[in-house]
């Protein structure tokens, strides 16, 4: 079933809808379904593996759930089957996006058009393609060079150069470090925005900003704007529903692993599948991928300094913790927990935006391989995905209005996570009142001494 719902998929795709390259989505709609009974459940199961569906969540016909709602993008020519073997079989949904390819066409400002650039220079809120990016990422650290610099990690599949950001202030004293990746799967946009946006955050701020001044004492931020550069690239030119890499399989019969299933972490386990056309492939074997090679050869050198490895995703709004392929708690959890915690408290209180913080397998869903698990496991004490907005009204295509305010949320949040590490790890360089008390402590026990 798994096999037949991915070959489904990818037919269902690959049909290019008007002339030229880029696949067109019209009159394709994504819905929202609630199946109440296990009949619905297997009826349901039974129409993904028919009809050519993309589920979106779960991602799996086999992880779909009585009481746990659907979103499914359905292609235009399967919508009055699918409607109709709803209504027949009594389960009930709603239309979320009632035409996917207006919902995308008005998502993105024309080219040459006003919305592109602003005049003071770059656009946070806009989504950019690749080239921009690689732009952006040159002249951050051309005119931040005494905070920035930029360095290669590695070649992707097609052989585009990965950089990425060192966020450092000069300083004599061994730093721990804080990575931060972006852009795993090629269809989240928001979350390659979001790693721009946090640089810009930090270079507008770090000079007035109490605590991120405090913790760039003690830490430097590493960050990887797009981690997937070839899936990104073609969700831009081919295909904006495109998720994996771009690595060819078997004879180049199909394409793409899920690089958040290629890790060294109980590696094609659980919630995955070996089939290259599945949208959740998870490669050869682990670190089969040059992408995920590139970082886990990095961060393994640089392990014992790592102290956060942060994955930005979306969508659903969950700060996740370990594990995601069983669901034995992280010996460090609760500390996992009260940070994310405290991160999705500070988030909400920014534009009211709910999350949920827990253990993956337990709040998710089940799978292996990931970054996240991976980081964990070879012993980075705190490791996080985020999923950003939104709860599926927009899924995968998050109009860039809601840009800004997903980023300034997410600032807040990882911010508030980096404050805790710091707090934890430095726990007398955090800010003045500390060594206020400090004195006040020595005077006490002097006192008490003398006594
Ligand atoms: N970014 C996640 C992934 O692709 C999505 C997870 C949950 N959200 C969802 N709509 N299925 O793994
Ligand atoms: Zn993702």
């Amino acid at each position: 079933m798994k096999l037949s719902l991915g070959v489904f998929c990818l037919l269902g795709i690959l049909i290019p809808g008007r002339i030229g390259l880029r696949l067109h989505y019209d009159g394709d709609q994504v819905l929202r379904v609630l199946p109440q009974t296990s009949e619905h459940v297997k009826q349901l199961q039974q129409l993904c593996d028919t009809l050519l569906l993309d589920l979106w969540k779960p991602l799996l016909p086999e992880d779909i759930q009585a009481g746990e709602e659907l979103h499914i993008r359905v292609p235009a020519s399967s919508l009055q089957e699918l409607k109709g073997g709803l209504n027949q079989h009594l389960i009930s949904y709603a239309v979320l996006i009632r035409d996917v390819q207006e919902q995308l066409d008005s998502s993105m400002p024309r080219e040459g058009s006003s919305h592109w650039r602003v005049p003071e220079g770059y656009s946070y809120n806009v989504y950019h393609p690749m080239e921009e990016i690689y732009h952006w990422m040159y002249q951050i650290k051309e005119s931040n060079s005494e905070l920035v610099t930029q360095h290669y990690l590695g070649m992707t599949y097609e052989n585009r150069p990965m950089y990425y950001l060192k966020i450092s202030q000069p300083s004599n004293k061994a730093k721990k470090i804080i990575w931060m990746d972006c852009g795993i799967h090629a269809r989240e946009w928001i979350s390659p925005a979001f790693c721009q946006w946090f640089v810009k955050e930090i270079l507008q701020n770090y000079k007035t900003d109490p605590k991120i001044k405090s913790f760039l004492q003690n830490l430097d931020v590493y960050i990887l704007p797009v981690l997937n550069i070839d899936g990104y690239i073609y969700s831009w030119t081919t295909e904006r529903l495109w998720r994996k890499s771009r690595s060819a399989h078997v004879n180049g019969t199909c394409f793409g692993t899920d690089l958040n299933r290629n890790f060294n972490g109980s590696w094609g386990s659980i919630g995955v599948s070996h089939n290259c056309s599945s949208l959740i492939f998870c490669g050869t074997g682990p670190e089969s991928e040059p992408e995920t090679k590139a970082v886990a050869r990095f961060i393994e050198k640089r392990k014992s300094d790592v102290l956060c490895f942060l994955t930005i995703h979306s969508y659903g709004q969950y700060i996740l913790t370990p594990y995601g392929y069983k669901t034995d708690l992280a010996s460090n959890h609760q500390d996992l927990v009260e940070a994310a915690e405290k991160a999705a408290v500070a988030l909400k209180e920014k534009h009211g935006t709910n999350f949920t913080v827990g253990p993956t397998s337990l709040v998710l869903y089940k799978n292996s391989g990931s970054s996240r698990d991976w980081a964990h496991m070879i012993g980075i004490p705190f490791s996080y995905t985020f999923e950003l907005r939104d709860k599926g009204a927009y899924g995968f295509i998050l109009p860039p209005d809601q840009i800004q305010p997903t980023c300034e949320e997410t600032t807040t949040a990882v911010m508030t996570i980096i404050e805790y590490v710091n707090q934890k790890h430095f726990p007398n360089s955090a800010v003045a009142v500390t060594s206020g008390s400090l004195w006040l402590w020595l005077s006490v026990l002097f006192t008490w001494t003398l006594s």
